[in-house]
Parts: structure tokens; C-alpha cells; sequence
């Protein structure tokens, strides 16, 4: 493998002082003027800058940083290391003299779709580029930087390696390398939980935090989809999925067509695959797909080229509800690592219950599942999971207890003699909570029957999180169909 030098720390300090001094010529004390570095590696170099400048003017200068991997348009084909990374402008950029530094301009691409991210957080006056290496040679859109470190010629396949800690000056060094591949999940579908391992989930979260971010931007919309179809085919009802993935999708620029089966003509008699057939055919990537019977999603999965996503199948699983809810524990607790999370009410027709105990057994939760014994499956323990039939007793075990909805239109026989019963003895009301006294969390994928598995003062209460899991589920199927959308061929 070619291996050079490019930097080591000393002649690094000396560069570092020749471009200070041609910013400070051209920026006058920085009082208009703010640095923004990419991510990831560009970030540590601008730290440099910023510190020596601050040094040099004595003062405080604007800063941030930004990750420009949802506005890329080379995603797909150029595998280098694209795991979305924090952004951070906590200032508008209206009339400002932005300053991007990166450590390597190569193609182009990442400071054109800088300039898009920079867009997004004001209208500068002036937007000038900043670049350790210049691969000057392998330029595909034509894009200049004002400031050079130092010009390299270079080959397409060579890789810079900028080996920058933000403190670490003495060890700096910079090798012409070869660079890891990106992070990918390991399947075209997302099925259920089952099949996903912990890395995936890991990479889900990560994620999600970054789109997170980009939901609280005044533009909450990045372009990372914008050359993706995606269809929502629910064959059974919803509220929360639905609207959920379609905005997930809206934010992320795809292409939308929704379908459901109400109106449609599978009430002339069009069979499901037929129907899936004629929907893809109208060039479709990925299909989002509710339907009442198990097993749907994988079956559409085993005879279509689209990526298939699981947004319910009868009582089987419910992947993207399970991650939004263990992302919303994580995210009030901080880990899920040995909390204790109780599963109340209809679990044995709970496709929510299913991908729940899934995932919070892989995240190394300990998991109690509580309600009737009627509504519990029999062999529900060998999942390694805690039953219990008192509601009193798994409230008090519990850290969080997620509260299910009672599915009468799942249910042929009755499982208890009547709803007031059911309330009665299962009912999480806020006299009960009371009895126990302690800090309990509360959740509820929805949709809610107040007064029968929950009461109102327990739903609107502050231990409820359950509108944060609503809210967190858009930045989750953000995640979920930005990464799937990397796998498409
Ligand atoms: N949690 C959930 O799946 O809700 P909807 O049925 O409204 O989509």
C-alpha cells in the first residue's frame, strides 16, 4: 500500500500560522466573519484555526460545525466513511462571511453540499473555503478553495488519512491511506426485530440523534431522498405510522405514494400481490407496508426487488414502534442496560410486545410482561422474560411500564368478562401509581382507551412519555429509511 507523509506536527503548526494570517488579512478582527467546520475530521482542524485566531485577536470568534451527509448526492457509490455526525449552528448565518473548513477538498461534492447545509441556517454575505489538502486533480464539480494548506497531486484511489485529535498537536500526521467503509445495515428489509443485530440498532439510534437534530432547524427538510419512491400501503387502519412515515419521508425529500386498501380495488376482489405488483411497477425503491395478517411484509419481501419496511403485520411485530420506544427509554434514562421495563395488558395479540421484548433483550433490558392470564401466551417465559399477573407487584418492580391497548378487533373469544372489569384490575389510574410511590415512567405506543388500560391523569400526567414516542418515531423512520436507502442498488 503507497504510504506518504503529507504533515507531521511541526510543519502542520507552520501552515496553521500562514492561513491565521491570511484570514486575519482578509476578515478584519472577525467581526463579521464566523468559521464553520465539517465533519468529521474538518472539525478538529477548524479548532486549530479557531484557537490560533482567537490567540492572535484575543477574543472569541462564532463557530460550528456541520455534517453535510444528508445533503450528499454520491452516497450511494462513493463508500467512503458517510455515518452521519452532529451539526451544530447555533447562530443565523444572515449576512455573515462564513469561513467552511474542511481537512481535504477531493471531488467537490462535500462543500457543495455544505453550501446547501450552510443555506439552511441563514443567507451569508460571502462564503469562502478553507481546505487543509487540496486534491486538486480529482476535482468533479468546480469548486476552488480560497485558502490551501497544501496541493497534492493525487490518484483517484490513493485516500488522505488525517490523523487530527482536537488536542493532540504533537502527535499530529497525515498519511496518504486507504479508509474504512461506511456502516451499513445488513439486509435490503426491515422485517422485525429479530433478525437485527446490536450494531444495527446501535447505527439506527446514532442515527436518529442526527436527524433529531435537523428537526429543530427552521428548514426541517434535508435532500437525502430525493431520488427515492417510497409507498405507504396500509391494509389496516392507522394514525400515528402512517402520518409518521410520511412525514419521515416529506423531511427527507422521497417521492410519496399512499395507498390505502379502503377505496381501493381490493374491494373489487384484486389480489394482494397483484395490488403490490402494480404499485411497484410505477418504479417504487421502497414499500412500507400494514397489514392485519402475519407475515404479509415478508411475503411481499420474498417476491418484489423493493425494500420492504414492516409497519405492522397482525400480531407478529411492529419493528420501527419497538426502536422508537427503546430510543424514547434511552433517551430518559440515558441506557437501557438492566432497566427494568414492564409490558402491561394485551400482550398474546400485541405485535408492540413482540418486537418490544425483541429489542429490549438485545439492549440487555430486563423485561416483565403483565395482564390476564388469558392475554398472556403460554409460552411467553421462554423468551427469558419475567411473568406476572398483579399489576400492583410489577409497577413496583418496574422502571418503566409500557401500558398496551386492548385489541378487541383481534379478539374472537373474550378473554375477560367485561372492560370495567378489566379496568378494574389491570386500569393504571393515578390512585395506583400513588400507592407505590416512586418514579415509574409511562408509555403507550397509542392508540389509547382512556379510562380502560389508562386513565386520563396518567396519560397527561409528567411520568408520560407517550407524545415524546410519537415525536421521536418521525426522527427514527428518518433513520430507518435513510439507511435502507443506502442498500438500494
Ligand atoms: N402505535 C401505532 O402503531 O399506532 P397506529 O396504529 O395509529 O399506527
Amino acid at each position: 500500500m503507497l504510504k506518504r507523509l503529507l504533515f507531521d506536527s511541526k510543519n502542520l503548526n507552520v501552515t496553521v500560522s500562514r492561513l491565521c494570517n491570511q484570514l486575519l488579512e482578509n476578515h478584519n478582527h472577525f467581526q463579521n466573519s464566523v468559521i464553520i467546520g465539517l465533519q468529521p475530521r474538518g472539525i478538529f482542524f477548524a479548532q486549530r484555526i479557531i484557537n490560533e485566531i482567537e490567540k492572535q485577536i484575543a477574543k472569541k470568534i462564532q463557530k460550528g460545525y456541520l455534517d453535510t451527509t444528508f445533503y450528499r448526492d454520491d452516497y450511494k457509490n462513493n463508500r467512503k466513511e458517510l455515518d452521519a455526525k452532529e451539526t451544530s449552528i447555533p447562530f443565523s448565518l444572515d449576512e455573515k462571511n462564513v469561513i467552511i473548513v474542511d481537512d481535504v477538498l477531493f471531488t467537490g461534492r462535500t462543500v457543495r453540499s455544505a453550501m446547501e447545509g450552510i443555506i439552511n441556517f441563514g443567507r451569508p454575505n460571502k462564503i469562502e473555503l478553507l481546505v487543509l489538502i487540496d486534491r486538486k486533480f480529482n476535482r468533479e464539480i468546480p469548486i476552488e478553495a480560497t485558502y490551501i494548506g497544501k496541493s497534492v497531486n493525487t490518484i483517484e484511489s490513493q485516500k488522505v488519512l488525517v490523523n487530527l485529535k482536537e488536542q493532540g498537536y504533537k502527535n499530529d500526521k497525515i498519511w496518504i491511506v486507504k479508509t474504512n467503509w461506511m456502516n451499513l445495515l445488513n439486509n435490503k428489509h426491515l422485517l422485525g426485530i429479530k433478525n437485527l443485530d446490536l450494531s444495527e440498532i446501535d447505527l439506527i439510534f446514532n442515527t436518529a440523534d442526527r436527524f433529531k437534530e435537523v428537526l429543530t432547524r427552521p428548514i426541517k427538510k434535508v435532500p437525502s431522498l430525493r431520488h427515492i419512491t417510497i409507498a405507504n400501503v396500509f391494509f389496516e387502519n392507522s394514525t400515528r405510522t402512517k402520518l409518521s412515515f410520511e412525514l419521515a419521508e416529506k423531511r427527507l425529500s422521497a417521492e410519496i405514494l399512499n395507498f390505502s386498501s379502503s377505496g381501493s380495488s381490493v374491494k373489487k376482489g384484486e389480489s394482494l400481490l397483484d395490488t403490490i405488483k402494480n404499485i411497484l411497477v410505477m418504479k417504487v425503491d421502497i414499500m412500507v407496508i400494514r397489514h392485519s395478517s402475519p407475515g404479509v411484509p415478508q411475503f411481499i419481501a420474498n417476491n418484489v426487488d423493493a425494500s420492504v419496511v414492516n409497519a405492522g403485520d397482525g400480531s407478529h411485530e411492529h419493528p420501527t414502534q419497538a426502536l422508537l420506544d427503546a430510543y424514547s427509554i434511552k433517551e430518559k434514562l440515558g441506557n437501557i442496560n438492566n432497566k427494568k421495563i414492564a409490558i402491561i395488558g394485551d400482550i398474546i395479540h400485541s405485535r408492540v410486545a413482540i418486537s418490544n421484548i425483541f429489542l429490549l433483550k438485545k439492549l440487555g433490558a430486563k423485561v416483565m410482561v403483565c395482564g390476564p392470564k388469558t392475554l398472556i401466551p403460554k409460552h411467553i417465559s421462554d423468551l427469558d422474560i419475567i411473568v406476572e399477573n398483579n399489576i400492583k407487584k410489577a409497577l413496583e418492580w418496574a422502571d418503566v411500564a409500557n401500558v398496551l391497548r386492548i385489541q378487541l378487533e383481534r379478539q374472537e373469544v373474550k378473554y375477560f368478562p367485561s372492560l370495567r372489569e378489566y379496568s378494574l384490575y389491570f386500569g393504571i389510574n393515578n390512585k395506583l401509581l400513588k400507592s407505590i410511590n416512586k418514579d415509574l415512567i409511562i408509555m403507550h405506543p397509542g392508540p389509547i382507551n382512556r379510562g380502560i388500560e389508562i386513565s386520563s391523569d396518567v396519560a397527561d400526567s409528567s411520568r408520560s412519555i407517550i407524545l415524546n414516542q410519537v415525536e421521536n418515531g418521525v426522527a427514527i423512520r428518518m433513520a430507518i429509511l435513510y439507511l435502507l436507502s443506502l442498500n438500494i442498488k
